[in-house]
């Protein structure tokens, strides 16, 4: 099935398998292997990317319902080759471990500090909540997410 959508930015036509994942879209199609498959149940937060916005488990959503929208993924975040302030946090709070669940936590705080800009350290632990964590015990992530709200101006 044709479908048209906007990818990071990058408005696109591709045929999709109407029985394909957001996840396997944009994986398998675009190569982008920055969304990472864990549970595909809905479970852990890994394939977290934003639809229209929206955090959403791209294992779930099916790549036909990208028809018409706009997904960002976490290979959205770098800008004229800078990583975003979130990525930059991530790091300078040690916040990444092996990594696996980094790209879905960096796209449910998006979405978050999109709605509340200044968020209370609850906030951001409720935003966080659809993404499993194993390494960090949390912390350091909420961390560095509170980090860069401190510095946004509203
Ligand atoms: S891979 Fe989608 S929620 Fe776990
Ligand atoms: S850093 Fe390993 S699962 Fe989060």
């Amino acid at each position: 099935m044709e479908i048209t959508t906007t990818v990071n930015g990058n408005s696109l036509t591709l045929d999709v398998p109407p029985n394909w994942s957001l996840a396997d879209v944009l994986r398998q199609k675009l190569s982008l292997t920055g969304t990472k498959l864990g549970c595909e149940a809905g479970e852990c937060g890994a394939c977290t990317v934003l639809l229209d916005g929206e955090p959403v488990n791209s294992c779930l959503v099916l790549g036909v319902e990208a028809d018409g929208k706009s997904v960002e993924t976490i290979e959205g975040q770098i800008q004229d080759g800078e990583l975003s302030a979130l990525q930059e946090a991530m790091v300078e709070k040690s916040a990444v471990q092996c990594g696996f669940c980094t790209p879905g936590l960096i796209m449910s705080a998006t979405a978050l500090l999109a709605e509340i800009p200044k968020p209370t350290e609850q906030q951001v632990r409720e935003g966080l909540e659809g993404n499993i964590c194993r390494c960090t015990g949390y912390n350091k992530p909420v961390e560095a997410i509170l980090s860069v709200a401190r510095k946004k101006k509203k």
